[in-house]
């Protein structure tokens, strides 16, 4: 049997004679966690309005566990959390949750762990009028969970989220992920995403212009890697110069060099023997990558 959640073939979505979502394929596992990049207007939450069915398709089709977007078996397996999460303001953090209980068919004992669980223990009882943004976002979190999703489509999830809560909230996620949920999200927070997400999907204007690993889409953009040379003591004008790299001050040597180059720079490196304290090999990140592939700057 397939494993596959969500499949998309060459889906379209036309506003007026614009284009907002074009040509697009992609599929996602079960257990998966893809990150779903682009600039600002570039479809994210329009594709993720398509795959929900709250928004009409105008060319190819979305398959959730083999049923229509919007259809109820897609429905039932499939948790959103939209970019502005709206709850009752006059509602405690407990009753908000019983009432999405109660439309989930979830049992009432499920709510006090799940408020332990997103770090609303303390306020649960407090109006959520009265909640900072982050609270309201681990409350959308809740949510999620509590229907137990096989597919779980985030949009910025972490906007509004400290640094704590961030690490908290990945740790939910890669749960959700090891138990078979597949995990879609949108965000613009690159940093976070790249030692977290097992693929990663780029929107341009509509148009996926990448969906793979960070691996493959560093080969794949060959962008040049740094190598941070510290020397023994005060020799970097040597080292530099030895080296052609660019004396950063007076222990630090620069080299950018291309991907198939950095072995034959290693050795070079290790040549210089005492002269050299340490080296760091710092690949390009998830921020150059995006740069590269959702301004166009890649020749593919
Ligand atoms: N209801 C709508 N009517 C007309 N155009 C729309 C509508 N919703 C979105 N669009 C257009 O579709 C394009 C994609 O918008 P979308 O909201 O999907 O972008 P996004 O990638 O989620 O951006 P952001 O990072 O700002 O959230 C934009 O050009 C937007 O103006
Ligand atoms: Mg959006």
């Amino acid at each position: 049997m397939s494993t596959d959640a969500l499949v998309i073939r060459n889906a379209v979505k036309r506003r007026g004679k614009v284009e907002t979502v074009s040509d697009l394929s992609l599929t996602l596992n079960a257990g998966e966690i893809v990150a779903l990049l682009g600039h600002n207007g570039a479809g994210k939450t329009t594709l993720i309005r398509m795959i929900l069915g709250l928004t009409r398709i105008n060319g190819g089709d979305i398959s959730v566990f083999g049923a229509a977007p919007g259809d109820a078996r897609a429905r039932r397996r499939t948790a959103f959390l939209p970019e502005a999460v709206a709850f009752h303001k006059s509602l405690t953090g407990r009753e908000q949750l019983r009432l999405f209980a109660r439309l989930a068919g979830e049992p009432r004992g499920v709510i006090a762990p799940l408020l332990d669980r997103v770090g609303l223990s303390e306020a649960a009882d407090r109006r959520i009028g009265t909640w900072s943004k982050g609270m309201r976002q681990r409350l959308g979190l809740a949510q999620v969970l509590l229907g137990k999703p096989r597919l779980a489509l985030l949009d910025e999830p972490t906007s509004g989220l400290d640094p704590m809560s961030r690490h908290d909230f990945y740790a939910i996620v890669d749960e959700l992920a090891a138990g078979g949920t597949a995990v879609l999200i949108s965000s613009h927070a690159l940093t976070e995403l790249e030692a977290r997400a097992d693929r990663i999907a780029i929107l341009r204007r509509g148009r996926l212009v990448a969906d793979d690993s960070l691996t493959s889409l560093r080969r794949r953009a060959r962008l040049p890697t740094r190598l941070m040379v510290t020397t023994a003591s005060e020799q970097s004008g040597q080292v530099a110069s030895r080296l052609g790299g660019a004396q950063i001050n007076c222990r630090g040597v620069e080299l950018i060099c291309d991907p198939d180059g950095k072995m034959a720079h290693l050795g070079r490196i290790a040549e210089l023997g005492g002269l050299v304290d340490d080296v760091d090999v710092i690949p390009p990140s998830l921020e150059d990558l995006y740069r590269h592939f959702a301004t166009g700057r890649e020749q593919t």
